[in-house]
């Protein structure tokens, strides 16, 4: 179980419950056709039994062949029942996973991206398909489900037995005790079981998809021998417990459980032969029990292994509830005034990595003017970024405050703030789609109206998008593949520039940008900064001094604080932090 401020979490089950309250119809069918057919396959050893007490002794031929007719066309009422069953359970089941599947993909959308790597991207595309359609296809409709039906099967079946001979009964029912010992027995080994098998299977996804992740890495460094090697390791270990877990159930346990079936049908058979001579009951009702015992042991069967299902069904309930349980985001309510400048301050602001011995950001105060340019340098590790990040809400500071114009950030509607503020952070990954649609993110081609298309246009502009554009054979059309493979570093960087500026944002912050750009295009986007500079507050990390040469001033980060301020002249002359980079060519 997952508890969460002292509640428990458990919104896996409250979603799948919440499907069935609004499934009732669905639900109707399924318990109709399930108790029709229990009835109907229960019919056929009435009928044996009266035909051989009843009819035959008698030599009723024409009630004979009505019957037999009867006994054959069954078999066919309950195989169209059972499809009929399986019809809207694999309907409830599509339901089920569908709404499921919807709930955890809004709820992963709210949560922190960093949040994702506590699971890992691999276990959590494994969850989102294949647990949630093996829970909702697989174990509700299917073994929850088969639990309603063998019960109903169960009770009618006693029912019938009981009005054929009380004492038969009870001696069957001796495998009932006997049932429940052997899956009480092998219920622990069986959970240990799967609890390897499903470690083993979570192992192979984040493998595969760190490989995936590294696929070029591995040709680069002639790797594939090694991660052949790695592949099959796995998969030997996954085929090792799936065969153990094969053998335990389908010979062990099976094995015990047949041969339990077999002595206690053994004695049946014998106690009937017994009261049949001493003329208790009839040959009929021997017959009638010939067909029913079977059936009786399949019941005895599916009821105690269910079990196992029901385990699979817990870890996995457990897997979607830890995704249920990640924390969202706080979205706040004010909404920024996209007419004004605002005025940005750091008042003492201290964030640290948890585990780590990186200092992050420490007491860090900064106050940025409206409209002003400043550049951030400082060696790598610094923790410039971290700056960016919590002033974009991705991190929240663990003390001190970050305003705009005199408002905590945290107050803001956070996807207002997002427009508000535009961030280009250091590493980003783009869509495979075209680079028109990559631009104007989240919006789709067919959205493209007026206003939009002016966006684009003043935002492909600045960028310098255009330059590089214009001369492809699709221009904006052009497919982005593999995450930019088909570009170069530089134009990427400007096909993320120009995403920055498509919401008209009042603040920028631009981290590296102008670290893949050739001496030509930073110039070019140099010119774009002067232009901006005044109508926006930009905020730009940068390990090139010409990359900021226009700024108002610089502030230079190290280890997660402010070691000095000022203009380049400045900080030259002040031979402290700056002028140490700059002589080793740092910056
Ligand atoms: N997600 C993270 N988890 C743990 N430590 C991190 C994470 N991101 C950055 N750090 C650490 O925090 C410090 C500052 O990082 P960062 O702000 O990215 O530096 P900079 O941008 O100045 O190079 C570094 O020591 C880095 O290793
Ligand atoms: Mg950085």
């Amino acid at each position: 179980m997952i508890y969460q401020g002292g509640e428990m979490v458990n919104q896996a089950r409250d979603a799948i419950l919440e499907v069935l309250k609004n499934s009732k119809k669905v639900l109707f069918f399924i318990l109709l056709f399930n108790l029709t057919a229990s009835l109907v396959s229960m019919l056929q050893p009435v009928l044996f039994k009266d035909l051989f007490d009843q009819i035959l002794p008698k030599k009723q031929i024409d009630t004979a062949i009505y019957y037999i007719l009867l006994i054959v066309l069954l078999p066919v009422v309950f195989a169209a029942l059972n499809s009929a069953t399986a019809y809207y359970n694999n309907e409830l089941g599509k339901r089920l996973s569908k709404d499921l599947r919807v709930r955890l993909f809004s709820h992963l959308l709210e949560i922190r991206p960093k949040q994702i790597d506590q699971i890992g991207r691999g276990e959590i595309i494994n969850r989102l398909t294949s647990q949630v359609g093996m829970l909702c296809e697989v174990f509700v409709v299917e073994s929850v489900m088969s639990i309603v039906s063998n019960i109903f099967l169960l009770l009618s079946t006693l029912w019938i037995m009981l009005t054929m001979s009380f004492e038969l009964t009870l001696v069957a029912m001796i495998s009932f005790p006997v049932f429940m010992y052997i899956s009480k027995r092998f219920r622990n080994k069986t959970e240990k079981l799967d609890d390897m098998y499903y470690t083993v299977l979570e192992q192979g996804m984040s493998y595969l998809k760190d490989f995936f992740s590294n696929f070029k890495t591995v040709h680069l460094f002639n790797g594939q021998e090694a991660e052949k090697k790695r592949w099959i390791e796995w998969n030997d270990q996954a085929w090792g417990i799936s065969r153990k877990s094969h053998v335990f159930h389908n010979m062990t346990v099976n094995l015990i459980a047949d041969l339990v079936i077999s002595l206690i049908t053994g004695i049946v058979y014998g106690y009937s032969l017994y009261l049949i001579l001493s003329d208790k009951i009839l040959a009929g009702t021997l017959l009638a029990f010939i067909i029913i015992l079977p059936r009786l042991y399949s019941i005895f069967k599916s009821l105690f292994t269910v079990h196992v299902d029901l385990t699979r069904m817990k870890v996995i309930m457990g897997n979607l509830n830890e995704i249920f349980s990640m924390e969202r985001i706080e979205c706040g309510h004010l909404l920024p005034d996209f007419n004004k400048v605002p005025r940005l301050e750091l008042r003492n602001v201290t964030y640290r990595y948890s585990g780590e011995n990186s200092p992050g950001i420490s007491k860090f105060s900064l106050d940025v003017e409206p409209g002003s340019f400043v550049g951030i340098v400082g060696l790598s590790g610094a923790g410039k970024s971290t700056l960016f990040e919590l002033i974009h809400r991705h991190l929240e500071p663990q003390s001190g405050e970050i305003r705009l114009d005199g408002i905590n950030i945290s107050e803001f509607n956070i996807h207002e703030l997002r427009k508000y503020v535009a961030y280009n952070p250091q590493k980003t990954v783009l869509w495979s789609s075209s680079i028109l649609e990559n631009i104007i993110y989240p919006k789709k081609k067919e959205e493209m109206d007026e206003s939009l298309t002016r966006k684009f246009n003043a935002a492909v502009e600045l960028s310098h998008v255009r330059d590089f554009v214009e001369v492809l054979p699709d221009k904006y059309d052009t497919k982005i593949v593999s995450n930019g493979e088909n570009l170069s570093g530089g134009e990427i960087q400007r096909i993320l520039l120009a995403r920055t500026f498509m919401n008209d944002p009042k603040i920028l912050m631009l981290d590296e940008y102008t670290s893949a750009l050739d001496a030509m295009t930073e110039s070019c986007l140099n010119d774009t900064l002067l232009k901006l500079k005044g109508k926006v507050t930009i905020l730009v990390i940068a390990h090139r001094l010409s990359t900021i040469k226009n700024a108002d001033y610089i502030v230079v980060v190290d280890n997660g604080k402010i070691a000095e301020t000022g203009s380049p002249e400045e900080l030259l002359s002040m031979h402290g932090v700056f002028r140490s980079m700059y002589d080793k060519q740092k910056i």
